[in-house]
């Protein structure tokens, strides 16, 4: 087997070993995927600064995000259909970033509960909220999230609708996988994939399932968020959840100065420059490009954080010199998931970490809290 060395051999072992429509799911974007692709791209063009006959010793990568001490300042991005990546993934992903030292969020749309996050982990993790049309059943969520010792909620505002993402709508995508002819042929050469999902009994959307009325089966992301999510999302539904939450609230989905501006408003702890992965507003700029505007306008009143093309601790420490305080992780650690479990997840991490701390020491830093934009060279970000 090859010796893996980087978030692209995770990536190109779990396009092996994920059924094509859950790969497919993880690794698209909306519409012609300009965004999707340029959220990557982008970090390409910036460049270092390399010093040298600076001290090396004695590095720290250790931050803080949203107020909690983490390893080093990545997170792991919510992602739905977690547990279709790999039996029981959202447990695998949490304890990874248990053992690793930095927080894990859990999707709304997971196949692993809130109460199985917690059952199987000690360390506090995030709960990512979607709003439905249904309040009562976003209560009662908040209520499981509080009740499970999450010690941030992360709001995502920019999904209300759903982006188009072609695959999707042409594999069928539903979870559990409905067992067509071409689904059958594919699940069979996917075998490790298989024996998990045989042992497992979390193949549906456990948030969901049993606990908001009427819902028993989700035939597709697509027709259950036509159906539920509320288009009618404002400012006024932050204030509510904020009170009824009443912890660490960290607004997810920003890309406008005017927007950040009211997240300051709102009273939310941090907010997260985040186009979703480019899986939503095709044609949107990308996350690492919206970056600095966003903190210029906000950045001494509140955490920016950002999301959104992160393959490497090299992207993360570009992150950091624009002005975030952290970076997440969507597609990298499901690569990581979906290629080798939890032993992939901490893989990917380990990768990440290693690229982030020799690349701050190339730049002639010790401390990532002391990254900003001089160790980048002017003129290329
Ligand atoms: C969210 O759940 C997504 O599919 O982007």
């Amino acid at each position: 087997m090859t010796v893996i060395t980087n978030i692209e051999d995770l990536r190109i072992l779990a396009e092996k070993r994920v059924p094509r429509m859950f790969y497919d799911y993880a690794d698209s974007g909306s519409w012609t995927e300009s965004t999707y692709r340029a959220n990557s791209t982008d970090f390409g063009g910036m460049k270092f600064r390399q010093r040298v006959a600076v001290n090396m010793q004695n590095r720290t990568l250790q931050t803080t995000m949203a107020g909690q001490t983490v390893a080093m300042p990545v997170a792991i991005a919510p992602t739905g259909l977690t547990g279709m990546q790999h039996a029981d993934g959202e447990i695998l992903a949490a304890r990874a970033a248990e053992k690793f030292g930095i927080p894990f969020t859990l999707s709304t749309m997971s196949i692993c509960s809130i109460e199985d996050i917690a059952a199987h982990t000690s360390a506090p993790f995030w709960f990512q909220l979607y709003v439905m049309k249904d309040r009562k059943f976003i209560e009662r969520l908040i209520d499981r999230a509080k009740a499970a010792k999450c010690s941030a909620l992360m709001l995502t505002l920019d999904l209300q609708i759903l982006g188009q993402r072609h695959k999707d709508l042409k594999n069928g995508l539903s979870a559990p996988p409905r067992l067509t002819l071409a689904n059958i042929l594919n699940m069979m050469t996917k075998p490790r994939w298989c024996m998990g999902m045989l042992q497992t009994p979390r193949r549906s959307f456990g948030n969901i399932v049993g606990h908001a009325s009427d819902v028993s089966d989700m035939s597709s992301l697509a027709s259950w968020t036509a159906q539920q999510f509320d288009p009618a999302l404002s400012w006024d539904d932050v204030q509510w959840i904020k009170q009824r939450w009443g912890g660490k609230l960290i607004l997810k989905g920003i890309m406008d100065a005017e927007d950040a501006r009211l997240a300051v408003q709102s009273g939310a702890d941090a907010l997260i420059v985040s186009n979703h992965g480019g899986r939503q507003l095709d044609g949107a700029p990308s996350s690492i490009s919206a970056l600095p505007a966003i903190v210029e306008a906000v950045g001494s009143q509140i955490e920016v954080h950002m999301d959104g093309g992160i393959r490497s601790g090299q992207d993360v420490i570009k992150a950091l010199a624009l002005g975030a305080k952290g970076a997440y992780i969507g597609r990298a650690f499901l690569y990581g998931l979906g290629a080798m479990g939890e032993e992939g997840v901490g893989k990917c991490l380990d990768i990440i970490r290693n690229e982030l701390d020799l690349t701050m020491a190339f730049c002639g830093l010790t401390d990532i809290k002391k990254v900003d934009s001089r160790i980048l060279l002017p003129g290329t970000y």
